[in-house]
């Protein structure tokens, strides 16, 4: 044994200001998820100022944790957003949960990065043991191999890889080979500009991606989809997937995915669902029947970073085919190689990135800590919030609900009287900002039909009927006052 000092001082006194100032996060931590209503939703904060508050050079000498914890407050929590807060209910509602907290302080203490199996059985374990836990929630086929992504553009930009590798290899079979110039996806036009950029990110061009018409539910119209492939096929291009949506980022529509799946299997294309927003939901059993056909599809995205209770980021990518992924992205370094390399999965096969988060225990952890009756109930909780403020709005002759509310995200739009469809947009739009200004809430919006519509994303574990009916009643007052500025 080399001699080595009794008590190594500086690790001692290192570890006990670690300790201090951990216990001083933590309880930093505490008081904000015990009490997000203190602070307003939205930062009362104009662009630059945050810049303006921070030095030009990066710090030279260390400052003790106390006075970065002080200044962290001081400086930085007054421009942020506040996604936890029960009020956020813009885009799609993001919020955390505890042991999510939790848990990526552990990650980042055992900061290990996954390579191959080796490089950490357990992030590879238990990121193959809580995806087939969720696939198993969500009703999706239990012979799915699973992999954690941080988003779902990732996922998409991996499935719509998979599929010109699916693709390529149907070429080669038939002794031909794929002309990138003429590859094409279809997706509806309602779908999340993630799928848009995974043709410009292969390098098929942005044109490459078809946005098929949607009906009057702004679900994908199949019959459109078959003109558009045939159409395709007739003028030399080469369709190689196609990708549906349940929960459209916009107004939470869903595709028609058994006639979608019917006309993918005509054509031997790809089908990818992107569920990013509302598959969560498909742990509801009366939820399930949106998510009809989706057993047929090739591969699936959903994000419990959204909609349940996983800090950004964690997103759940499903596929039937991994084997394509791997023909595709598979390239292993004889330094990467190690002795029980064929015996286990390894992730770096299936990815762009080598390296990866050990972000399964984040999902392991707020499982293990919520349970999935928990979450479920939590679910249920927000449709129904959702629902009774469609209710109101129907009910409400100078509102009107844009869009089906079949999750938890209401569209709606106010309508002073008298208005043209021009000035209805002017006043949603100040009454939008009107509501942000006020910080207790956060809305985002859309445009349906051409026409400025609100959204109202509920998906926060603290929000409670008692904040959706205080929003009600804003969004009611605040509106005759945009009516009398648009008058002004
Ligand atoms: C339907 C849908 N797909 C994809 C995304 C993109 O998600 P991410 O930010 O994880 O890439 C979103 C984001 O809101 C979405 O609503």
């Amino acid at each position: 044994m080399p001699d080595l000092p009794e008590s190594p001082p500086t690790g001692d006194l290192e570890s006990e200001e670690f300790r201090r100032a951990g216990h001083a996060v933590i309880d930093w931590i505490a008081d904000y998820i015990a009490h997000p209503e203190r602070l307003r939703v939205q930062p009362d904060a104009e662009p630059g100022a945050l810049l303006d508050k921070l030095p030009g050079e990066a710090p030279v000498h260390p400052s003790p944790y106390g006075e970065i914890l002080a200044d962290f407050e001081r400086t930085i929590v007054p421009h942020v957003m506040h996604w936890n807060h029960p009020g956020f209910m813009g885009y799609f509602s993001a919020g955390g949960s505890s042991p999510g907290v939790l848990a990526e302080t552990l990650i980042a203490a055992l900061n290990n990065i996954g390579l191959m199996w080796s490089s950490s059985p357990a992030l590879t374990e238990l990121e193959e043991r809580t995806l087939q836990w969720l696939g198993k929630l969500l009703g999706l086929p239990l012979s799915w191999f699973g992999m954690i992504h941080g988003t779902a553009s990732t996922a998409s930009l991996h499935a719509m890889i998979a599929a010109r590798e699916f693709a390529a290899s149907a070429a080669r079979k038939a002794g031909s080979a794929l002309d990138l110039n003429r590859l094409v996806i279809y997706t509806s036009e309602h779908a999340h500009s993630s799928v848009e950029k995974t043709t410009a990110a292969l390098g098929l061009g942005w044109e490459a991606c078809r946005k098929i018409e949607v009906d009057e539910r702004y679900a994908m119209k199949p019959d459109a989809l078959r003109e558009a492939i045939a159409s395709d096929l007739r003028n030399g291009f080469a369709p190689i997937a196609i990708v549906a949506t349940v929960g459209t980022t916009g107004c939470t529509a869903v595709d028609p995915v058994p006639a979608i799946a019917d006309i993918a299997a005509e054509h031997a294309l790809w089908l990818h669902i992107d569920a990013a927003y509302a598959g969560a939901s498909a742990m509801l059993p009366e939820m399930r029947h949106h998510f009809e056909g989706c057993e047929r599809a090739d591969s699936f995205v959903v994000n419990p970073h959204k909609w349940m209770f996983v800090p950004m980021d964690l997103t759940a990518f499903y596929t039937a085919r991994p084997e394509y992924l791997r023909d595709a992205l598979s390239l292993v370094p004889e330094y990467l190689r190690s002795r029980e390399y064929s015996r286990t999965v390894n992730y770096m096969e299936y990815a762009i990135p080598l390296g990866r988060r050990f972000r399964a225990l984040k999902l392991w952890y707020v499982l293990r800590s919520l349970g999935a009756e928990r979450i479920a109930d939590t679910l249920r909780e927000h449709i129904r919030l959702a629902r009774l403020l469609a209710g109101w709005v129907d009910a409400s002759p100078g509102f009107e609900r844009m869009a089906p509310t079949d999750f938890s995200l209401v569209c709606l739009r106010f309508r002073p009287a008298g208005a043209s469809e021009e000035e209805t947009d002017a006043a949603n739009e100040r009454l939008l900002h009107a509501i942000n200004e006020t910080g207790e809430f956060f809305l985002s919006h859309t445009k349906l039909r051409g026409r400025y519509t609100i959204r109202v994303a509920i998906g926060n574990l603290r929000t409670t009927e008692e904040h959706v009916r205080r929003l009600w009643e804003l969004l009611q007052g605040l509106a005759a006052d945009a009516e009398s500025a648009g008058r002004r």
